[in-house]
């Protein structure tokens, strides 16, 4: 069994909020009696793309077991990469930041799906390309590819501004390609869809929770609950089962 911790938005900005919601997962995590194999966090890391941001991330996901990370809009490449150097193995410098990690019989592709400066996400020509031999490697064991932006719309006003753009390019190099599943985040909400002929599985936001635009209005006009519970997914891989996936919300 292959058990991977899926965290997503933790959001650190030095304050104590997000700071004692990321230990809520991380205490229940460290708690386990059987530690998970890997733990991937998918992105908006630090709010605000800070150095000092960055290492508070370092400090507060410096756990057990391996960890993975990728780069959320919220985050800047170059001081997420001068301030994870224990966690990003990236080749090249500042944008992009992808990423191959094989931990275990498990191989992570981690794509890097921000366009720096703005919102929403939009792999290139040359991110495609990458893919498209990445995906090609022969890998004998699970492969999950993980970036920020999840390929779908939400159908909410705000957050679609801020979704996945010209996805058709994408879905053509991802069709028949030997992926387990589709790891992302960015929409603060436990979501499982389907793309390209492949799971897509959403881990829940640690900072906050986006409602949908039929669910109970906010008391204010923010898109995002910062009171509703954080959350992880776990995703359970066996050589004889299809992929599993449990929400937990500690
Ligand atoms: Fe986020
Ligand atoms: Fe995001």
């Amino acid at each position: 069994m292959y058990v991977i911790a899926h965290l997503s938005d933790p959001h650190l900005d030095g304050s104590a909020e997000p700071r004692s919601r990321l230990r809520r997962i991380t205490a229940y995590l460290a708690a386990y009696t059987r530690p998970v194999d890997v733990v991937l966090v998918t992105g908006d890391l630090a709010d605000h793309g800070l150095a000092e941001e960055y290492a508070e991330v370092a400090r507060e996901l410096s756990l057990d077991v391996p960890v993975l990370m990728l780069p959320g809009n919220h985050d800047v490449s170059s001081p997420l990469r001068a301030g994870l150097t224990s966690y990003v193995d990236a080749p090249g410098a500042d944008h992009p930041v992808h990423q191959v990690r094989d931990v275990g019989e498990a191989r992570f592709v981690l794509v890097d799906s921000t366009v720096p400066g703005e919102d929403h996400g939009l792999l290139s020509a040359e991110t495609l390309d990458w893919l498209e031999k990445t995906l090609s490697d022969p890998h004998d064991g699970p492969l999950f590819l993980a970036m920020h932006h999840p390929p779908l719309d939400l159908h909410h006003p705000v957050m679609d501004q801020w979704k996945l753009f010209d996805r058709e390019p994408l879905a053509e190099v991802l069709t028949g390609k030997p992926i387990t599943a589709i790891l992302t985040g960015h929409v603060h909400n436990a979501v499982v869809t389907t793309f390209a002929g492949h799971q897509v599985l959403g881990a829940p936001g640690i900072r906050s929770t986006v409602p949908l635009p039929f669910e109970p209005p906010l008391p204010t006009d923010s898109p995002v609950d910062p009171t509703a519970h954080p959350g992880l997914a776990l995703h359970v891989h066996t050589p004889t089962d299809p992929l599993q996936t449990f929400y937990r919300f500690p």
